[in-house]
């Protein structure tokens, strides 16, 4: 019988997919689930012959020259690879893959569900029912916006922001993106979807705006101060892609001074560190905040698990992984 091959996991994984991981690989996922430190994960490397790794390891460039020469490939447990230097990982001849699309409508929910609390102060009444601080029923309490007829601008509008878009129709939302290209006219045309050349334009007449882009390079603080400072008094911003992707200090900044209506956010510019400048907003009721959580399903992390299986599986089979992510995607 041939050995299994060698993973370091660094963190816990849900059970079902370490009973999975365990049949096919030689593999202990983290007990204790603690963030490895890059020490750690250099150590936990020797004899392994691939890397699973999740959003919470920062795979730079420095750690990737350190791991030992056994390591052949580095999987991530995300869709999301800003946390992986691609192309010290490419120097290094390392293939890396991800797992895209299994995890595309329950981050769809989520920023729905970001939508409606923001929009509707989802939150903050149910906060008051719980406090007991909630009197009784009135024509002035608790009055958000309809979502109804309201414009709704993606930055980003590649499978998620598809999926957030499908949704945000039956609600009865008008729906605007402004991506690197304009998607299929049969997408365009399904979803009704209006699109922006202009980033800035957008921006300034949009009552929602929903961040579905991926944190690369390129759009690191893409909503950086000029552009936010762009949004309508009256706009929120719900963000379930990466908090890179917005200058989370400008939000914070426009939202207190009463510029922006709100936000609804799932991810942050230091995470897992939240600016206790949104926390106080968040008890305000002028912002929620979810533990990106988008992908948190049992169901998504089933299927997370088996792509991560199937990937490193078919590269140590010596094919191509099929969720490779290659440094020109960015
Ligand atoms: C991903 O897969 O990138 C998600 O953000 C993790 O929830």
């Amino acid at each position: 019988m041939t050995a299994k091959p060698k993973l370091l996991v660094t963190r816990r994984l849900p059970p079902a997919v370490t009973d999975r991981l365990m049949k096919e690989f030689d593999a202990v996922p983290n007990p204790d689930d603690r963030i490895l430190s890059p020490d750690e994960i250099i150590a936990g490397a020797a004899g392994k012959d691939a890397l699973l790794v999740t959003p919470s390891d920062k795979v730079n460039a420095a750690l990737i020259e350190r791991l030992p020469a056994s390591v052949k490939m580095i999987a991530t447990f995300s869709v999301g690879h800003e946390h992986i230097d691609l192309a010290a990982a490419k120097k290094r001849g390392l293939p890396v893959s991800n797992t895209p699309d299994v995890l595309t409508d329950a981050t769809a929910d989520i920023a729905l569900l970001l939508m409606l609390g923001a929009a509707r102060r989802a939150y903050e009444g149910e906060r008051a029912v719980r406090d007991a601080t909630w009197k009784s029923w009135s024509t002035t309490y608790m009055l958000g916006v309809h979502m109804t007829g309201k414009r709704l601008g993606f930055f980003g509008m590649g499978r998620i922001g598809q999926a957030v878009a499908r949704r945000a129709r039956a609600f009865g939302l008008q729906i605007h993106y402004h991506n690197r290209r304009p998607v299929a006219p049969v997408i365009a045309e399904e979803l009704g979807a209006t699109y922006w050349e202009s980033l800035d334009q957008m921006l300034a007449r949009m009552d929602i705006i929903s961040v579905n882009c991926p944190h690369t390079p390129a759009t690191y603080h893409l909503l950086s101060a000029r552009r936010l400072k762009l949004l309508r008094k009256e706009a929120y911003i719900v963000n379930t892609a990466r908090g890179g992707v917005t200058d989370e200090d400008t939000l914070i900044k426009l939202i207190e001074a009463g510029d922006i209506a709100g936000a609804g956010l799932d991810v942050y510019e230091h995470e897992p560190a939240v600016n206790p400048k949104l926390v106080r907003l968040a008890r305000a009721g002028k912002v929620t905040l979810l533990p990106h959580m988008g992908s948190a399903t049992i169901e998504g992390r089933v299927e997370m698990g088996e792509k991560v299986i199937i990937n490193i599986r078919t590269f140590l089979d010596n094919h191509k992984p099929p969720d490779r992510v290659l440094p020109s995607m960015l």
